[in-house]
């Protein structure tokens, strides 16, 4: 009888997602995973302490990403985790995945595979963080799926607190935006790129001033909707929550309040700042 009571308490439980990042950025991938299931209750966590992380070594970067999912997996209790962040998920996913072999993990990796099939002019770019453009992880996939494009990699060290600092209201600096993606844009021999991959999780939060400043048309590819995706076929297993949308927990490592923009933004992806949340880990 216990046992049945239990059961049904399981089966009326939404399934717990966290979706982490260095920051914001991964509020692009939050946003299609409340689209596609939005019964699954999400704590999003900013790893804000050690924000950018793409300035990070690998050593740092990787013993940084386990500490902090060790207190967010003990104090959240997730069902599954979303590494909404390439520059942590290309390197740092294999010693996650190791040290919780229980939990399964949605990494974010760079969308070289579509756009390579989509591109046109076989001319495509890939901006992302100098981490991850350093990665052999990226390298690998060019090598992989885009043996018949010529691919420009492009790190920006600016792009990323641009886009943190735009969702924290502040005024977007459209000249350095234009000054950091102008190396995507190739012409050769009367072709031009066709496909941007964009490899962090935080352009997308730019995508309007991508779109204006782009020197001509290009098709972004964002790989938030793939990876919502891969959320849900992982939880397809477990029974649907109610659809009912609740506040998620907002969480930022540093423990600051955020500002009254950010918060304004926050609901905007159904988030609500939790205090008694925060991880205070400051950097070493
Ligand atoms: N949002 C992160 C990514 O997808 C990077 C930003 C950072 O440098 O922390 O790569």
């Amino acid at each position: 009888m216990e046992e049945i009571a239990e059961n049904a308490a399981l089966a009326e439980r939404a399934p717990r997602a966290v979706v982490f990042d260095s920051g914001l950025g991964g509020l692009s991938v939050l946003a299609e995973i409340r689209r596609l299931r939005p019964d699954v209750d999400i704590a999003y966590v900013a790893d804000d302490a050690a924000f950018p992380y793409g300035r990070l070594s690998d050593e740092t970067l990787i013993a940084r990403v386990e500490a902090v999912m060790a207190r967010i997996v003990a104090e959240q209790k997730p069902d599954i985790v979303v590494v909404a962040c390439s520059t942590a998920s290309t390197l740092a996913l294999p010693y996650l995945r190791a040290a919780f072999p229980r939990l399964p993990f949605v990494g974010t990796v760079p969308a070289i595979k579509p756009a390579a099939r989509e591109s046109r002019s076989g001319l495509v770019s890939v901006l992302a963080t100098r981490g991850t453009i350093a990665r052999d992880y990226t390298h690998a996939l060019v090598r992989d799926y885009a043996a018949n494009c010529e691919v420009t990699l492009v790190g920006s060290a600016h792009l990323a607190p641009i886009a943190e600092g735009a969702m924290r209201g502040e005024a977007v600096d459209e000249v350095q935006i234009t000054r950091e993606i102008a190396p995507c844009f190739v012409e050769k021999n009367g072709r031009r790129t066709d496909c941007v991959v964009l490899a962090c999780t935080h352009f997308p939060l730019l995508i309007d001033a991508l779109k204006r400043l782009a020197p001509w048309p290009v098709l972004f590819v964002d790989p938030a909707a793939a990876i919502a995706r891969r959320l849900d076929a992982l939880l397809g297993e477990t029974p649907r929550g109610s659809a009912q949308r609740r506040p998620g927990a907002a969480i930022f490592t540093s423990g600051a309040p955020p500002g009254a923009a950010l918060q304004k933004a926050l609901l905007r992806y159904g988030l609500t700042f939790t205090p008694s949340a925060a991880i205070s880990l400051a950097m070493a």
